[in-house]
């Protein structure tokens, strides 16, 4: 791009904590994002979510939107798969048809958590819930319909805005004597203006330097990897810091927490071929939840 001109960037799930970072993320000079929220691209409508691409005159479109309540999926299937699957699925047909790449966030979620070591891209998917599975219908529909993808894996999403586990663990360690949190989960903890980081160099490259040589999946997680427990240990530790006030975090087995959706035993992603192909590296978790603590605080 030359000039004056600039890239149109359409981002969907406006609300959602990643698309919250990335419009207000530092997009390089030649890449404009355009912000849907679901009022004006519905993934549940996918007909109707095409449309928004096919009329936009965009280069390049970003999904982090999603149905994303992974224990409510397992009693609400059909919806989840329309939103997650059908929906990723009408947004690559009009990516190919409007010749433009499509950036789909996906999930650790897809692995079922019994290897031993940390998880690589190729490594066999079979998620464990219905969530799980309607991300990954997304991201078979990516591959089959639009060549030109970058599939983003990531994991444990945490930031200032919406819900996560980072606000929850606050509310609780404000309220409560002491706190037991699962210890057997193994996973990378990620914020998402981290996430949002990574997907604006990326789509740097792809629109603005016009690369065409790295289509395909790819891991972006916090670096570092630790538990449901040591994430709530690190984040009760930072706050006591700030408020004096530090509750005992005891460890307790998925067994004595047990949830409607079954959750991998361990989800870390090795995201070395993230780091090999665009030169981008994760920060560290505790790092980036210092950031998260220290907005909240205000
Ligand atoms: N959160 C995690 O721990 C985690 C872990 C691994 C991967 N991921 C993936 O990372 C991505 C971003 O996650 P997040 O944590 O930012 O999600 P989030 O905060 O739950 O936000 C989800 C977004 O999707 C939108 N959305 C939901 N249903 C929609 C529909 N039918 N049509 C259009 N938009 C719809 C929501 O809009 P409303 O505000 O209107 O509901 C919201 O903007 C997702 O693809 C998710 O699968 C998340």
């Amino acid at each position: 791009m030359t000039g004056e001109e600039t890239a149109r960037v359409l981002v969907t799930g406006a609300t959602g904590q990643v698309g919250t970072e990335l419009a207000r993320a530092a997009w390089p000079a030649g890449l404009t994002p355009v912000m849907a929220g679901r009022e004006t691209l519905d993934l549940s409508a996918p007909e109707a979510a095409a449309t928004v691409v096919r009329d936009g005159a965009f280069s390049l479109v970003v999904n982090p939107a999603a149905y994303t309540a992974v224990d409510a999926a397992e009693t609400d299937e059909a919806l989840a798969e329309r939103v997650n699957g059908e929906g990723p699925r009408a947004l690559a047909m009009a990516c190919a048809t409007a010749g433009i790449p499509l950036i789909q966030i996906s999930t650790d979620y897809v692995f079922d958590g019994t290897k031993a070591g940390p998880y690589v891209e190729d490594d066999p998917v079979a998620p464990l819930g219905a969530y799980g599975r309607s991300k990954l219908a997304g991201e078979v529909a990516v591959r089959a319909e639009c060549p030109r993808h970058v599939i983003l894996r990531t994991a444990w999403v945490f930031s200032a805005h919406g819900k996560n586990f980072v606000k929850t663990m606050l509310r609780l360690a404000a309220e409560k004597p002491e706190l037991r949190v699962v210890a057997d989960q193994h996973g990378c903890p990620t914020a998402a203006h981290d996430i949002a980081r990574v997907v604006v160099e990326i789509a740097r490259q792809i629109v603005l330097d016009g690369r065409d040589d790295a289509w395909g999946t790819y891991h972006m997680a916090g670096a570092g990897a630790t538990t449901w427990h040591g994430f709530a240990e690190a984040i009760v530790a930072a706050q006591a810091a700030r408020t004096g006030k530090r509750p005992p975090v005891h460890p307790i087995t998925t067994a004595e927490f047990p949830t409607p959706a079954q959750r991998p035993a361990n989800s870390v992603l090795d995201c070395g071929k993230l780091t090999r192909t665009f030169g981008l590296t994760p920060r560290p978790w505790p790092d980036t939840l210092a950031d998260v603590l220290a907005e909240l605080a205000g």
